[in-house]
């Protein structure tokens, strides 16, 4: 069995709890929060899991292997640096940390010990991002452009902006999925409320090849929306993750290009351009939760020693490109390049 604690019991720790609690392997110990009404709460459902708002406890547990961090953001570097350093495998919500040197420092204590740190990248264990991931790299051809829309009326969060929250599933999604990695990142974005982060926000990351990424984020929309286009020269994807069932859409459609016979007055070399629109196709899809999904893989990771799909590397070239996206939006939108030797790390 695999001691698990569970730092956090806000909105999105209760998820981690109720998944741990269901995975046969793991011997669900404590859930620890500062605030003692939410452990209350958490008595009723779960009267065998020890509580306390002290993370000391959890630390002292020597049957405690791993610890689940679902607290702010700002406090996952000092959360997740005390669990490693008390030798207990980590689990960080996304984004992993605030810097990209507090991320690096996470991982390389973490290699020093011997011990898993996976960060909660949880749309890439979904059956939709799996599919989008294999029709990408198997059907689509040469990739032209990833759009995406995340947009709602939703909470806005006192610590992080828009970008820093949703944008993290967007840039893990397409870490995961793409066959390449951004060179530089370009971003704008506006508070309307003052004295609190950008609420909207508009990421371009350029590439090496002609593949252009767009993401738009916001929490000041009247309706939800989830949806990212994805063209490339033989398909195109539209990937609705409000859709019920048929989130993922492959649509043969696209244009020809033949040589056009030079007509006087015309330029050489000119393309006709014929279109191309067959059917549309919606993959069967993986319905299982991708959260306990990611969290059995975790465990698996931790009882074996090895690194799970979305491990600190993965998070931070996510926190790099939001760095750079934060450089860019503080200098007006200017194009902001990723270190190049890390990019392909
Ligand atoms: N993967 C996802 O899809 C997803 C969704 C929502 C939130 N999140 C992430 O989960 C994390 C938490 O977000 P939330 O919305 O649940 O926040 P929240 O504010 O609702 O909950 C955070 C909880 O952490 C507790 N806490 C703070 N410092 C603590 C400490 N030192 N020790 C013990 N408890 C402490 C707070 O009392 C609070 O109950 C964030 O990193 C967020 O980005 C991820």
């Amino acid at each position: 069995m695999i001691g698990v604690g569970v730092i956090g019991y806000g909105y999105w720790g209760p998820n981690l709890v109720r998944n741990f609690s269901d995975i046969p392997a793991v011997d669900l110990r404590w859930v620890c929060d500062l605030q003692t009404e939410r452990l209350a709460r958490l008595r009723l459902r779960y009267p065998a899991v020890k509580i306390t708002e002290d993370m000391a406890d959890v630390l002292a547990d020597p049957k405690v292997d791993a610890v689940a961090i679902a607290t702010p953001v700002f406090t996952h570097f000092d959360l997740a640096m005390r669990a490693l350093c008390a030798g207990k495998s980590v689990f960080v919500e996304k984004p992993i940390t605030t810097t990209s040197e507090q991320a690096q420092r996470l991982i390389d204590e973490a290699d020093r010990r011997g011990l898993v740190i996976a960060v909660d990248h949880t749309f890439i264990h979904t059956g939709a991002v799996r599919k989008l991931r294999e029709v990408i790299r198997k059907d689509l051809g040469e990739i032209y452009y990833y759009d995406s829309v995340r947009v709602n009326l939703g909470l806005f969060q006192h610590d992080v902006s828009v970008m820093w929250d949703l944008a993290v599933h967007d840039l893990s999604i397409m870490d995961y999925a793409l066959d390449a990695r951004p060179r530089a990142v370009s971003a704008t974005g506006m508070s309307h409320v003052t004295g609190e982060p950008e609420n909207i926000a508009y990421l371009n990351l350029h590439f090496d090849s002609r593949l252009m990424a767009h993401v738009h984020v916001n929490w000041l929309a009247p309706v939800k929306v989830r949806r990212t286009l994805v063209g490339g020269s033989n398909k195109m994807i539209v990937y609705d993750d409000l859709e019920p069932s048929e989130k993922i859409k492959v649509y043969d459609r696209g244009i020809t290009l033949d040589p056009m016979a030079p007509r006087a007055g015309e330029r050489r070399n000119q393309m006709q351009i014929g279109y191309r629109a067959g059917d549309m196709f919606a993959p069967q899809l993986d319905i299982t939760e991708a959260l306990g999904s990611e969290l059995s893989e975790f465990i698996t990771c931790v009882e074996h020693g090895t690194k799970p799909s979305a491990d600190g590397t993965a998070g931070l070239r996510v926190v790099r490109i939001l760095e750079a996206a934060s450089r860019s939006m503080a200098n007006g939108g200017a194009v902001v390049e990723l270190p190049r030797e890390r990019v392909l790390a």
